[in-house]
């Protein structure tokens, strides 16, 4: 079956106190019902990624509060895995369609994390970690071990973690809808505040607000891009029960079902948003998605391999580090921007890859236009 992206909306990341859960919620409707020119009754379903409306707002029924903003209250339900949340809700929502159910629905993405503070959004953030057995880490902890384990087996340096926050950080100067819009040396990334040894503030997705949104249909359309294939991996909760602390197998495995159920070559994706909720997880997604061989990425990313003119660009709307990490809207965010790049003609095949914790959940979506 053929879905197609018909319509896309990303509202501005960043530090919206000026704007309510329901008024972003509004927002991505309006945003994405223009952008797909349909009538709002068209809907027939839809999936909402968020993480932690419960403990960030004080709002679980998310299904409801979407639906309430259409006249004809279509089904609605929300869709939970942590960061990967996104993912997960693209991947329902085509099942749903593939399933004949239905042949349009939205997928909307939505989290506001900024009403409360750094150290209740880490609490928040946390609870998507083993409670028995990690207990007390935040996910920099989390990131940090697995980034010195890198850099004890591969060698990774300082500098090359910097490289991708740097990296990242210009590609964001041409998104609009970035939470940080501003070049960082890689002096600055290396004295930026420790968090986690060795992270470093600079080498962190930022806590941000933010919605996206896309149309799907399984119905004709002149829109270019469509869902070619997605895949989901699932690992332990915990990181002292994997068996291998240099891979997260669970990105392996989605893109292995994805590649498979799109058809096509690893070597046909010509760019890819990855999950880089820290400098370290671009470097494990960008060798777990089989871009680069194990202990290679970081030279290739340091080298310019990633960027505009390289081998795949990696994470050209800024990533999560640039970009920012509106959890639940992150992975919505990725197919959104990716199908206005396809749209506007820059890449023919892209993915999206959408980690929940510290590598439990991945999703990986192939996006693209589909040939005969
Ligand atoms: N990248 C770039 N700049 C950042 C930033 C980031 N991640 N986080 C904050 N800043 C900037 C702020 O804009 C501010 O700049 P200013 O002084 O010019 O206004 C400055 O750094 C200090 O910001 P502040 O809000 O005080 O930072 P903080 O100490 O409250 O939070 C982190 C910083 C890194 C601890 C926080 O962003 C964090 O926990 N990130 C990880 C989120 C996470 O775990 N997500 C889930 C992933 S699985």
């Amino acid at each position: 079956m053929d879905i197609k992206v018909i319509g896309h909306y990303t509202g501005r990341f960043g530090e919206l106190w000026e704007q309510s859960l329901t008024d972003l919620i509004k927002e991505g409707v309006q945003g994405v019902l223009a952008d797909a020119q349909i009538d709002q009754s068209e809907i027939e379903a839809i999936f909402v990624a968020n993480k932690a409306g419960g403990s960030f707002n004080e709002q679980r029924h998310l299904g409801a509060l979407v639906s309430e903003q259409f006249t004809h209250f279509p089904p609605a339900m929300r869709v939970e895995g942590a960061c990967a949340s996104g993912g997960l809700a693209v991947a329902a929502a085509s099942q749903a369609l593939m399933s004949g159910l239905y042949k349009t629905v939205l997928v909307l993405g939505v989290e506001k994390m900024t009403d409360v503070n750094t150290g209740e959004a880490s609490a928040i953030l946390a609870t998507a970690a083993s409670r028995e057995k990690e207990y007390g880490s935040t996910f920099p902890s989390l990131y940090a071990l697995l980034a010195n384990y890198h850099m004890v087996r591969y060698g990774t340096t300082r500098e090359q973690l910097s490289s991708v926050v740097v990296k990242n950080h210009r590609h964001a100067l041409t998104n609009p809808k970035a939470q940080f819009r501003k070049e960082f040396t890689i002096e600055q990334v290396n004295q930026s505040p420790l968090v986690a040894s060795p992270l470093r503030l600079l080498d962190c997705s930022p806590i941000s607000d933010g919605v996206a949104a896309v149309i799907l249909s399984s119905k004709p359309s002149s829109r270019r891009t469509q869902i070619l294939g997605f895949g989901q991996g699932q690992d332990t909760l915990a990181l002292m029960d994997r068996q291998d602390l240099s891979q997260l197998r669970a990105s392996t495995n989605a893109m292995q079902q994805a590649l498979s159920r799109a058809h096509i070559k690893l070597t046909d994706i010509q760019a890819a948003e990855v999950h880089d909720c820290f400098s370290i997880a671009e470097i494990l997604a960008t060798e777990d998605l089989g871009f680069f061989p194990k202990g290679e990425a970081a030279a290739a990313i340091e080298s310019g391999k990633t960027t505009i003119g390289g081998k795949v660009i990696i994470n050209p709307s800024g990533g999560l580090k640039a970009c920012g990490h509106p959890v639940g809207a992150t992975g919505v965010k990725q197919v959104a921007f990716l199908s206005k790049l396809i749209e506007a003609g820059q890449f023919d095949c892209a993915a999206a890859h959408n980690v929940g914790g510290s590598g439990a959940t991945a999703v990986v979506t192939i996006l693209g236009e589909k040939r005969s």
